[in-house]
């Protein structure tokens, strides 16, 4: 079996991801397609990962991707290493091919940085490697006054002007958590809109307010998935550029710059387990945004 690992995605040639691709397809039917979405509004998976990968003469057969994610985490600007795509082919399971390449990329990213994170149905595959669950928070919005905003829906996919305006926002933007926000310059919130197929239905833009809101409707609730603005503009704003609705809003992150009154909820365990593994520091009820995790 050989072993390719630690080298950044994009120094590896086409025919080495198109291998990887087959073994995604035999674990997250659907990824691949993802993935071509994600390289149509300009983010190429190579470039923002490093794989660890086995191949069993031609082909992959198992393999842990790592990204360096900058994040404002407790006030502070930190980088979190962040597992994703963990998978072996079902003909080579059950040998050991995953813990030893998560044993290469706990190593890999612990060079980098303390901090590691992930999110996953399947906890237990992680825990022999120091990754604990962590609960994650959705957040009740507190009533705002009514009030009523210009907004348009974006069609990243389909309107360049609409992708250049986001990805222009997410180049700038600031934090929209100061307890556990994103930084980064707009590849994982482009591609995790692309692989869920949220790109061209959550995003709106507030023309008068120089942002981007995403938010989606789940049930009769609404929850709001991020704000993108080098300025975050206020609650009401926000709020007022929703539809009305029955049900309640929720924030999908920790709103302490936006609601600080805002009432934190758990996640529901069947929206499946996130991770942490190293020295966090205690930052108290986070939310991770679906345009946020890997
Ligand atoms: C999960 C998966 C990556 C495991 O790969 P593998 O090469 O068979 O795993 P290994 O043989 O190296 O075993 C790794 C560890 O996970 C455990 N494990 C393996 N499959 C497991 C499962 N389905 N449930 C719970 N634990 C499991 C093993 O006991 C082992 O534990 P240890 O390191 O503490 O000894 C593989 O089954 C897979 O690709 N599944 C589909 C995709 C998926 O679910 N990915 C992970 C969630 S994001």
């Amino acid at each position: 079996m050989r072993y390719f690992g630690g080298a950044p995605g994009e120094r590896y040639p086409a025919d080495f991801w198109a291998q990887v691709y087959a073994l995604y397809e035999t674990s997250f039917p659907g990824l691949p397609a993802g993935i071509q979405r994600a390289e149509a509004v300009g983010v190429p998976w190579p470039t923002n990962t490093t794989p660890f990968t086995l191949f069993d003469g031609d082909e992959a057969v198992s393999h842990v991707g790592v990204l360096m994610q900058p994040m404002r985490l407790g006030g502070e600007d930190r980088l979190v290493a962040g597992f994703h795509a963990v998978c072996t082919r079902p003909s080579h399971r059950g040998r050991g091919l995953a813990r030893r390449l998560l044993a290469e990329a706990c190593a890999f990213a612990d060079a980098r940085t303390p901090l590691s994170e992930l999110s996953t149905d399947d906890p237990p595959i992680y825990t022999g490697h120091g990754f604990r669950v962590t609960q994650t928070y959705r957040f009740v919005a507190s009533p705002a006054a009514p009030s009523s905003v210009v907004c348009r829906p974006l069609r990243p996919s389909s309107v360049a002007a609409d992708l250049e305006l986001l990805r222009g926002l997410l180049r700038r933007r600031a934090p929209a958590s100061s307890r556990w926000g994103t930084l980064e310059p707009g590849w994982l919130v482009l591609t995790d809109a692309a692989l869920s197929r949220r790109a061209d239905t959550v995003f709106w833009s507030l023309p008068e307010h120089d942002a981007v809101i995403a938010w989606e409707a789940v049930g009769d609730d609404l929850h709001v998935l991020d704000v993108i603005a080098a300025r975050l503009p206020p609650r009401e704003v926000i709020l007022g550029a929703l539809p009305p609705t029955r049900g309640r809003v929720l924030w999908s992150f920790a709103p302490d710059l936006l609601d600080p009154e805002a009432s934190p909820e758990p996640v529901p365990a069947a929206n499946g387990a996130f991770m942490t593994r190293g020295p966090w520091p205690s930052l108290g009820p986070i939310g991770v945004s679906p345009l946020w995790e890997h």
